[in-house]
C-alpha cells in the first residue's frame, strides 16, 4: 500500500530559451535523476519538436509549502515516501521554431484554466559563454523581450477585466555553462540582458510611432510595450514587478552538477523550482 500510485503532478513549468542554451541537456539530467535506473545519453542534438518529462523533485530541496525542512527533519522521510513532482516541457530553441513552439506553448499554458496544463513557472536559459557574441546577445534578449511580453499582456489583460487577479508566473534566467572560463557571471548575464531588451523596446516604440499615423492606432499598440507604457526610462527586470512578474536571474551548470567544483550545478535552479511549488 505504501506504493500507491501517486497522482499526476499538476504543476507545469515551460524550459525556453535560444538553441544549444543547454535545456535538452538539462531535461536530460532532471530525467536521469528522478530514475536512476533508466540512464539515458545525454542528447546533444538540436530540438526540432517539444518534450514533456515529469521530474521528482530531489527531497532535500525545500518547496514553498514546506520550506523549513532540513536533513534532520523526520518529515524528510515523509517526503521520500511521498515525493514532491513536476512536470517540465523542453522546447526547441531554433528561431524558426519559437513562434510555433515555444511562444504558441507559452500562450497556451499561460491562458490555460485547465489545472492539468496550469503553468507555474517559466525557466529561460541561456548559454553565458556565448552572450559575449553581439548576435547570440540580440538573437538571446529578442526572444526573452518576446516571452516577457507575452506574461506582461496576460497579466494586464486579467486584471482589467475581473477582481481575481491571475496567479503570477515567474521567470527563472538560467544562466548555464558556468562551469566554462569564458562564461559571463550572473550579475553581467542579468545587466546585459536589460541592456539589450531596453534597446529592442526602444527601437519597437519608435517603430509604432512611425507607422501610426494616428493616435488611436497607436493607443492599441500600447500594451505592446514591455515595462511602462512610454518606454522613456531604462528598462530593469524590476519595471515587471508592478505587474507581477518576478525575473530571477541565477548562475548554474547543467555540466558540473555532479561535481563540486562547478558551483552548485543545476541545485540553484531545483531550489528556485521548488519556491514555486
Ligand atoms: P536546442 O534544442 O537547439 O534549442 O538547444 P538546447 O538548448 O536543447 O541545447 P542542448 O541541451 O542540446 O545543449 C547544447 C550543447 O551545450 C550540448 O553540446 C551540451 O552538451 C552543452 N551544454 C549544456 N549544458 C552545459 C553546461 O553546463 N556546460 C557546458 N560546458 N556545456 C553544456
Ligand atoms: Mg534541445
Amino acid at each position: 500500500f505504501y506504493r500507491a500510485a501517486a497522482s499526476p503532478p499538476s504543476s507545469n513549468f515551460l524550459l525556453l530559451g535560444p538553441s544549444g542554451a543547454g535545456k535538452t541537456a538539462f531535461t536530460t539530467l532532471l530525467e536521469s535523476k528522478s530514475a536512476p535506473a533508466t540512464k539515458k545519453l545525454h542528447s546533444t542534438h538540436t530540438s526540432q519538436t517539444s518534450t514533456l518529462i515529469t521530474v521528482t523533485l530531489p527531497p532535500t530541496v525545500p518547496t514553498a509549502s514546506n520550506r523549513y525542512r532540513s536533513v534532520n527533519d523526520p518529515s524528510l522521510k515523509e517526503a521520500s515516501k511521498n515525493p514532491v513532482q513536476y512536470r517540465l516541457r523542453d522546447t526547441p530553441g531554433h528561431g524558426k521554431l519559437r513562434a510555433s513552439q515555444g511562444i504558441a506553448e507559452l500562450q497556451a499554458m499561460a491562458t490555460s484554466t485547465d489545472t492539468k496544463t496550469k503553468l507555474r513557472g517559466v525557466i529561460f536559459m541561456v548559454d553565458t559563454a556565448a552572450l559575449v557574441d553581439e548576435t547570440i546577445l540580440r538573437d538571446t534578449a529578442t526572444y526573452l523581450h518576446d516571452v516577457l511580453l507575452v506574461l506582461q499582456q496576460r497579466a494586464l489583460g486579467k486584471g482589467k477585466s475581473s477582481t481575481k487577479r491571475a496567479a503570477e508566473i515567474p521567470v527563472l534566467v538560467a544562466a548555464n555553462k558556468q562551469d566554462l572560463f569564458t562564461a559571463l557571471p550572473p550579475g553581467s548575464v542579468r545587466e546585459k540582458l536589460e541592456a539589450e531588451i531596453d534597446r529592442i523596446r526602444k527601437s519597437k516604440t519608435k517603430g509604432l510611432m512611425d507607422a501610426s499615423m494616428d493616435s488611436a492606432a497607436l493607443d492599441a499598440e500600447e500594451e505592446d510595450v514591455l515595462g511602462d507604457d512610454d518606454a522613456q526610462g531604462v528598462f530593469g527586470f524590476k519595471l515587471l514587478e508592478q505587474v507581477g512578474i518576478k525575473v530571477d536571474v541565477t548562475g548554474g551548470a547543467v555540466k558540473g552538477d555532479q561535481q563540486e567544483e562547478f558551483g552548485s550545478g543545476v541545485r540553484r535552479w531545483e531550489e528556485w523550482v521548488g519556491m514555486c511549488l
